[in-house]
């Protein structure tokens, strides 16, 4: 990676800002929704563009597909692939979820099975085939706060349990997210895939972890029988926007055949083009922020070399459980789950049950003080509670000052 960034690598906290581009005026307390981008991956991506407008053909022809597949080992071996055989890039998980689902040789009656929490688009592209293809829908409610592991897998085992053998029969995916989205809470995924497979060993596991790489470890081998994993780069691992992988159990690749959401010229649908370059070449399009993952693990190396291995998300993982206890405890209110199934994204309920007076709130903090922080609503319990997220370039004091500010506004 080649840098003219002065790269920062001093301890975490406030002092990391310089190597990111936050306006000095805006205090990002939601870096999960979208992230933000290192400035020396967003150099070394810029650098990519170069390459690409100065020779556009050796780029497409040559220069990217190499770099694709280094990308592709780099980000294999960092969830623990043993090989990148089974690992493509893509833009989003948006884009992971659509070709897996899409993919499905479905018939009507076929069940997918997802949590009350799964994410809106694994829900809207379920509904997209629930009408064209006649799939079934069997939501699985999470009751909120979620108090032990059997808070989510009883729940599940119950609905699975419930429906007929013929039902059971029909299951053909259940998605799961690693961590969920609002509420954020982190999953226990090998036990959920065990729970679906006894029921019924043929229906396939996918797994939305959208929010995982950069916030949490992954090691994909160590969740049991899952058939797909994706995982966006561009929420907490500082790579650019449009930077995701998809990986698929080897098992599922010749008999499922996913297909990206756009099939290419190079992908001869009829002759049986392989999963690589299915995904490998999507038209002509920028594909310069899935290099970038590789340039983001470099990022996080140079932090990781004078902080220590593992510091990053010892660092987000530690801040978000303190700043989780302090606003419960000065705002009089609790979390949303024990901290063990929080990372750095975190669930404080807010010192309000008014849902208006919550999102008058979030308004006031961002025209008043530059602070984003969501005011969320549980629907089935009326909780009104924040989604915060911990991150290098924030400290306690960050928290401390909008646990005031909350306090402020609604004593008023
Ligand atoms: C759990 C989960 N899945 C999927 C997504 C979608 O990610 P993207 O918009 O990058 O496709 C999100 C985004 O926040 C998410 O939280």
């Amino acid at each position: 990676m080649s840098m003219s960034h002065a790269l920062n690598t001093t301890t975490f906290g406030h002092a990391m800002l310089s190597n990111f581009l936050l306006d000095p005026s805006y205090l990002n307390l939601n870096h999960g929704s979208f992230g933000t981008a290192a400035k020396p991956v967003l150099e070394a991506q810029h650098n990519y563009v170069l390459q690409q407008e100065a020779r556009p053909d050796i780029w497409f022809r040559e220069t990217y597909k190499t770099l694709i597949a280094s990308t592709r080992e780099r980000v294999s071996a960092e969830v623990g692939l043993p090989s990148a055989d089974n690992l493509v890039l893509l833009e989003n998980a948006s884009a992971a979820v659509n070709a897996i689902f899409r993919s499905l040789s479905l018939k009507p009656g076929d069940i997918f099975v997802y949590f009350s929490t799964a994410y809106g688009m694994v829900k809207n592209t379920a509904a997209f085939l629930e009408i064209d293809k006649g799939i079934k829908i069997l939501e699985v409610q999470v009751k909120v706060p979620i108090t032990s592991t059997a808070s989510l897998l009883d729940p599940m085992h119950e609905a699975l349990e419930s429906l007929s053998a013929e039902e059971q029969a029909k299951v053909r995916i259940a998605t799961f997210s690693h961590i969920s989205s609002v509420p954020a809470f982190i999953e226990p995924i090998k036990e959920l895939t065990e729970i679906v497979k006894s029921i019924n060993p043929s229906a396939l596991v996918l797994v939305d972890a959208a929010h995982a790489i950069g916030q949490i470890p992954v090691d994909i081998p160590s969740l049991g029988p899952i058939d797909y994993y994706l995982s966006n780069a561009h929420k907490w691992l500082y790579a650019p926007k449009g930077s995701a992988f998809l990986w698929t159990n080897p098992s599922q690749i010749d008999s499922v055949r996913p297909q990206p959401s756009v099939i290419s010229s190079e992908n001869d649908v009829a002759g049986g083009t392989d999963y690589l370059t299915r995904f490998g070449y999507t038209g002509t399009k920028d594909f310069t922020a899935y290099l970038s993952i590789a340039d983001s693990l470099d990022f996080r190396d140079s932090l990781e070399a004078t902080n220590g291995k593992g510091s990053i998300i010892e660092y987000t993982n530690g801040l978000a459980k303190w700043a989780g206890d302090y606003l419960s405890s000065k705002w009089k209110t609790s979390r949303l789950s024990p901290p063990e199934f929080e990372a750095a994204l975190f669930n404080v309920v807010l010192p309000t049950t008014d849902y208006k007076r919550a999102t008058d709130l979030q308004t006031y903090l961002l025209n008043e003080y530059g602070i984003y922080m969501l005011a969320l609503l549980d629907e089935p319990t009326s909780i009104v509670y924040t989604r915060l997220s911990a991150q290098i370039y924030l400290e306690r004091d960050d928290f401390v000052k909008v646990g005031d500010l909350v306090l402020d506004f609604l004593s008023k």
